[in-house]
């Protein structure tokens, strides 16, 4: 299956060669493919805030990519580099509140600049770090997409209907995906039937980017409106909603894009199971519960508007592009450690003792 998941990885969205960063605009995906460039860890920060790139795990790797950045220009420019270097961590950090794979990243890159002996390269040791860092997302959604899709199989070995939200590929990550991960090594061993993608409003990553993602990789897949997943889940047979996650806390609450928490209530009601797959980079065990967890509000604009067309009536417009669902709505999470079924506190924290699996 590993050997198959890899052949199938088609997109790539972070490019790191020779010192330069490449990102693709996801802004302008499936219209555009445009690969953008980056040089000053300012730049990188500002591309995270505007979703050039955007999904906790690919938000984590690129900000250890902007922190290299940084370090090479703060070494340059000599004196007291490592001082200097605090403002690119905070630039860095101050992009998006969410996710916390952009600070998990950032604090693997700091602890890795304080073991820094003496004779090393700073500058050889951070990039090998950010490297590392996209290395190990990538054989993490390897091995989650092993784990979810044989969950799903224990459950059923047919032909199933899933449903997703938001994007969670390889646009999103540093491999193929986390949830989308599991869908795909799903349809390989032949588990699906059809995929309902949410639209994901307002912001339309899954009508952009998953349903772009599954078609180019001849996985049946229909688009929904958000407002369609009770009806569907009524209707349309669907087995698993599975989703990714962009801060899981210490007792399993999870937060993801906005409408995840409202698929999960529905999913309870209708006996679907709920899946939550996220590398182990995205537990935040610092945290109690989802009540602690910054959401993140973005401009009314991207409900007021369409393609940059003003549709909307002349209203404020609120627009949290995240929410939290509580733990016990959850029926397994799906991590590169292993999977915690009817995730809580004490599953949580046994997991996060556990090595990664393979
Ligand atoms: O606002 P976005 O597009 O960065 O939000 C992304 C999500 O909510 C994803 O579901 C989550 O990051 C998991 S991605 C593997």
């Amino acid at each position: 299956m590993r050997e198959q998941l890899l052949a199938a990885e088609k997109v790539i969205a972070i490019d790191w060669r020779d010192g330069v960063l490449r990102l693709l605009d996801q802004r302008l995906l499936p219209q555009e493919e445009t690969w953008l460039e980056y040089a000053t860890a300012a730049d990188v920060a500002e591309a995270i805030r505007l979703m050039v790139v955007r999904g906790a795990p690919a938000i984590g790797i690129s900000a250890a990519y902007g922190l290299v950045l940084g370090a090479r220009a703060r070494l340059a420019a000599g004196g007291d580099w490592r001082e200097a270097l605090e403002q690119d961590f905070s630039v860095l950090a101050d992009s998006r509140p969410t996710a916390v794979n952009l600070f998990w990243a950032l604090n693997r890159m700091r602890e890795r600049l304080e073991r820094l002996k003496d004779g090393e390269d700073p500058l050889q040791v951070l990039e090998a770090e950010a490297v590392s860092i996209h290395e190990s997302d990538r054989e993490a959604n390897l091995t989650m997409a092993q784990l979810g899709m044989e969950l799903i199989r224990k459950h059923q070995g047919n032909p199933q209907a899933l449903l997703t939200h938001c994007n969670t590929g390889a646009l999103a990550t540093g491999g193929f995906g986390t949830a989308l991960g599991v869908i795909r090594a799903a349809h390989l061993d032949g588990l699906v039937e059809r995929v309902y993608a949410d639209e994901t409003r307002p912001w339309l990553q899954g009508a952009r980017l998953t349903a772009w993602e599954l078609a180019n990789e001849g996985v049946p897949v229909s688009l929904n409106a958000d407002a369609a997943a009770a009806h569907l889940m009524k209707t349309a047979g669907i087995t698993w909603v599975i989703v990714g996650a962009d801060r899981i806390t210490a007792n399993g609450d999870v937060a993801n894009k906005i409408g995840t928490y409202q698929l999960a209530v529905c999913a309870m009601h209708h006996g679907v199971r709920f899946m939550v797959v996220a590398p182990s980079s995205t537990i935040d065990m610092a945290l109690e519960s989802g009540d602690d967890i910054p959401i993140e509000e973005r401009e009314g604009r991207e409900l007021l508007e369409l393609g940059g067309k003003r549709v909307a009536a002349d209203v404020h417009a609120v627009n949290p592009v995240f929410d939290v669902t509580p733990a016990d709505l959850i029926d397994a999470i799906v991590t590169e450690k292993g999977i915690v079924e009817r995730p809580d506190t004490a599953k949580l924290a046994q997991l996060m003792c556990r090595k990664r699996l393979h």
